[in-house]
C-alpha cells in the first residue's frame, strides 16, 4: 500500500503492507530512533510524534498509528522539533535548564507532547502530560520545564507543517480515489466496499485495532483506513436532536459535548490520554462492542440510537440493543456504523469512571446517569454501566426501584440494593466482582450526594 507525506517537513513516500506502523517505518526504515518504543501498545507516550492535517496538529502515539493512517498528512518527529539551524525547541531548552531529563528514555515522547501543547499555549501540563510515563525523572522538573517553555514563542518551523498541506494540491477526487478502495473517501464508497469485503477490517484510529498488529500478532487481512471520510466526522446539534458520526475523534466529540452535557465532557478527559483521543472514534469505541467501553454507558443513559448501514440499506436501533452479548453485537455482515445520535435535552447526565489509575486507564466500572425530577419524585430513570456486565447495559432493577418515587436517601439506597439483580460481574485483573457491585452502588449514592450539593470529588479540596 502506498503513503506520502511529510515527514520533518520533506515529502515521502512510503509501500508496505497495511499491518506497519508508524513507529517500525520511522525507525527501521529511515532510522529515525529518536522516537522510542516503550509499550508499544499506546500506554507510555514514549513513541509520540505531531501527526498534522486539514484539521489541524496533534500529539499522538507512532506505535499503534499504521503508517497507512499518515497518507496526505504530516508528521514530525523529535529530530524535527530543533529549527533548521539547529536551535532548539523552547521546550527542548527549557527540559535542559531544569534538569527533566535522567535516562532519557521518556525524554524524547515528553518533548514532543510539551512542544505540540506549546504550540497551541496549553497551560495544562498535567492533561498533556497524562499519556506519557517517565519512571525516573519524576513530573515536578518537567513541569517546570513546560512551565517555563510556556512564557517563550512558537518557533516559526513549528507552524511549517500546516502551511506546506495547505500549499499542497489536494489529492485528486476523481479515478484515483476510486482506484483506492482501501481508503474510502465518502460514506457510499465504504459502503460499496464493506458489502465488497463482508469480512474485512476497518481501520478508524487504530487504537483498538492497532493493538491487534502490535500484541496480537495479527493479519489485518483486506483493510480500509476510513478516516479521511468527512461526512462522518460532523457532529449535528439539530432542533431536537444531536447527531455525532461515526469517526468523529474523542478528542472533536469532547470539545462538542463540553456545553451540553459537561459531565460526559470530563469523563472523556479520563478516555486513554490526549495522544489516544486524538484518533480514537467514537464510533471505534461503540463497533468494538467491548464491555469497558466508556463512550456507550453515557451515550445509553442519554438515550441514544445508533445509526447503521449496509449498501445504501440503514437501519436505527437502540444502543443497548446493539450489544447483544460479551464481544457480540447486532451488526451483519458488510454493515457499518454511520453516526449515534442522541435527543437534545435539558443537561441531567452524571457520569463516574474508577479505574485503577486516575488518567489513561480503562474503567473497572463506569456509570452513567439522567434521571428527571418532578415536585420531588422520580418521573424518568436512565441507568447505564460499562464493566458490570458482558456488554454496556442499563440498569433496569434500579431504574425501576427510582420510577416514581421520592428522591430521597432512602430510594437511592433501594436503587443501590437493587444492582445486584441487575448485574452479576466478573471478577478480573481490574476488580472483583463484590468490589464491582460497592463501586457501582457507590455511584449511584454519589449521584445523589452530589445533587444536594455535597462534595465528592476527591480531586479537589473542599474547605
Ligand atoms: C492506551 C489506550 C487507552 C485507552 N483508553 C480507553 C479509555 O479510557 N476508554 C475507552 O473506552 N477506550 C479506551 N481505549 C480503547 C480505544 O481507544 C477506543 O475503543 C476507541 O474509541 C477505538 O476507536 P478507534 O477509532 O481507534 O477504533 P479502531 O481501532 O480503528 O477500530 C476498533 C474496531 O471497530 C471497528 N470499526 C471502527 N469504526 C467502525 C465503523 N464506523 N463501523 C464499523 N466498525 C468500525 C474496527 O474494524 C475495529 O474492529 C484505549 C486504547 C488505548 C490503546
Ligand atoms: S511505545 Fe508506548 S505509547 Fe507507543
Ligand atoms: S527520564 Fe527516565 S523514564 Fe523519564
Amino acid at each position: 500500500m502506498d503513503t506520502s507525506f511529510l515527514l520533518n517537513g520533506a515529502p515521502v513516500r512510503a509501500t508496505a503492507a497495511p499491518e506497519a506502523t508508524l513507529l517500525d517505518w520511522l525507525r527501521t526504515g529511515r532510522g529515525l530512533t529518536g522516537t522510542k518504543e516503550g509499550c508499544n501498545e499506546g500506554d507510555c507516550g514514549a513513541c509520540t510524534v505531531i501527526l498534522t492535517d486539514a484539521a489541524g496538529s496533534r500529539a499522538v502515539n507512532a506505535c499503534i498509528l499504521l503508517l497507512a493512517q499518515a497518507d496526505g498528512k504530516a508528521v514530525r518527529t523529535v529530530e524535527g522539533l530543533a529549527g533548521p539551524d539547529g536551535s532548539l525547541h523552547p521546550v527542548q531548552e527549557a527540559l535542559v535548564e531544569h534538569h527533566a531529563s535522567q535516562c532519557g528514555f521518556c525524554t524524547p515522547g515528553i518533548a514532543v507532547a510539551l512542544a505540540r501543547a506549546h504550540g497551541d499555549g496549553r497551560r495544562d501540563h498535567d492533561d498533556v502530560l497524562a499519556g506519557n510515563l517517565c519512571r525516573c525523572t519524576g513530573y515536578a522538573a518537567i513541569i517546570r520545564a513546560a512551565e517555563a517553555a510556556a512564557a517563550r514563542p512558537v518557533p516559526a518551523w513549528m507552524t511549517a507543517d500546516g502551511r506546506a498541506l495547505a500549499a499542497r494540491q489536494a489529492p485528486a477526487a476523481g479515478p484515483e480515489a476510486a482506484d483506492h478502495p482501501a481508503r474510502p473517501r465518502t460514506a457510499d464508497d465504504l459502503a460499496r466496499w464493506c458489502l465488497a469485503h463482508p469480512e474485512g477490517t476497518l481501520v478508524a484510529g487504530a487504537t483498538d485495532v492497532g493493538l491487534r498488529v502490535t500484541k496480537g500478532l495479527r493479519d489485518l487481512g483486506p483493510t480500509a483506513f476510513i478516516a479521511g471520510i468527512g461526512e462522518l466526522a460532523q457532529v449535528e446539534i439539530g432542533a431536537a436532536e444531536v447527531r455525532i458520526g461515526a469517526l468523529v475523534t474523542i478528542a472533536a466529540l469532547r470539545r462538542a459535548i463540553a456545553p451540553l452535557h459537561p459531565d460526559f465532557a470530563e469523563l472523556l478527559r479520563r478516555f486513554g490520554s490526549g495522544q489516544v483521543r486524538a484518533v480514537a472514534t467514537i464510533g471505534g469505541n461503540i463497533a468494538n462492542g467491548s464491555p469497558v467501553g466508556d463512550g456507550p454507558p453515557a451515550l445509553i443513559a442519554l438515550g441514544a440510537s445508533l445509526h447503521l448501514r449496509r449498501g445504501s440499506e440503514r437501519r436505527r436501533l437502540p444502543l443497548e440493543d446493539y450489544f447483544v452479548a460479551y464481544r457480540r453485537q447486532d451488526r451483519r455482515p458488510g454493515e457499518f456504523v454511520e453516526a449515534v445520535s442522541f435527543p437534545l435535552q435539558p443537561d441531567r447526565l452524571r457520569c463516574h469512571k474508577l479505574s485503577k489509575r486516575f488518567d489513561q486507564d480503562i474503567s473497572a466500572v463506569c456509570g452513567a446517569f439522567a434521571i428527571t425530577l418532578v415536585e420531588g419524585r422520580v418521573a424518568a430513570a436512565r441507568l447505564a454501566f460499562g464493566g458490570m456486565a458482558g456488554v454496556p447495559a442499563r440498569a433496569r432493577a434500579a431504574e425501576a426501584a427510582l420510577l416514581g418515587r421520592p428522591w430521597t436517601e432512602a430510594t437511592v439506597a433501594a436503587a443501590a440494593a437493587a444492582l445486584a439483580d441487575d448485574f452479576r460481574p466478573l471478577s478480573d485483573m481490574r476488580a472483583s466482582a463484590a468490589y464491582r457491585l460497592a463501586a457501582a452502588a457507590g455511584m449511584v449514592r454519589r449521584t445523589f450526594l452530589e445533587d444536594q450539593g455535597v462534595a465528592t470529588r476527591v480531586l479537589e479540596v473542599a474547605p
